[in-house]
């Protein structure tokens, strides 16, 4: 049986990750794939719980260095107990962020030394990179605007890390742009500011690296 693939999906809010990752399931599937989803924080209790933690609105909210933290512990439990068992038993993968959302909001946004995230995260995910990671880059304009429809449409209020700044969110961006210039043959970089049909003909494009 041959390892399945591993195909992350990174950018910041309202890009279109969730949007393009259920594409993605369909056409696998539709290909004869067994396909997992996940997403990140989350996938495991333990990483569930830790999602709720980092959503919860409180006068306390944790400092950089606890959200580094849990943010690791959820994807070490995620990675070791559901992603890795499920590729080797040949299932395609699909993450909603991983470790890229990582370098790109603790260290490029919050400021955390980029060299201790890089071993850090490596130890958290015992080493395991994506064969393939789709970087949705919109202007934050555009991203802010799908947003603003998105919580009138579904009656929500922005989190936590959305109400951060429009800085944070120009060096979110820019974060993710250096990513994928010193990641070239992992990263594809997707216009997300077209369609949903434009950016989903961009990321089938794009699977071909995988072959
Ligand atoms: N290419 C697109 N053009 C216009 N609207 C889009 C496009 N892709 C997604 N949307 C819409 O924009 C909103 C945000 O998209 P989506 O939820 O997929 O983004 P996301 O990157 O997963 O956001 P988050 O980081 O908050 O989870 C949704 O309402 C979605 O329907
Ligand atoms: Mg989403």
């Amino acid at each position: 049986m041959a390892r399945g693939k591993f195909i992350t999906f990174e950018g910041g809010e309202g890009s279109g990750k969730s949007t393009q990752v259920k594409r993605l399931e369909e056409f696998l599937r539709g290909e004869g794939y067994e396909v997992l989803l996940t997403r990140e924080p989350g996938g495991t209790r333990l990483s569930e719980l830790v999602r709720a933690l980092l959503k919860d609105e409180h006068e306390d909210p944790p400092c950089d260095r606890s959200e580094l933290l849990l943010f690791l512990a959820a994807r070490a439990q995620l990675v070791r107990n559901v992603i890795r068992p499920a590729l080797e038993r040949g299932v395609w993968v699909v993450s909603d962020r991983f470790s890229d959302s990582t370098f790109a909001y603790q260290g490029y946004g919050r400021g955390l030394p980029l060299d201790f995230l890089e071993v850090a995260n490596a130890f958290a995910c015992e080493g395991l990179t994506p064969d393939l990671t789709i970087l949705l880059d919109a202007p934050i304009e555009v991203a802010r605007e799908r947003m603003r429809r998105r919580e009138a449409a579904t009656n929500t209020s922005a989190d936590r890390i959305e109400l951060a700044g429009d800085a944070f969110h120009a060096r979110l961006r820019e974060g993710f742009c250096f990513l994928a210039q010193a990641n070239p043959e992992r990263i594809a970089v997707v216009d997300a500011s077209k369609s949903p049909d434009e950016v989903w003909g961009e990321v089938c494009s794009q699977l071909k690296r995988l072959s």
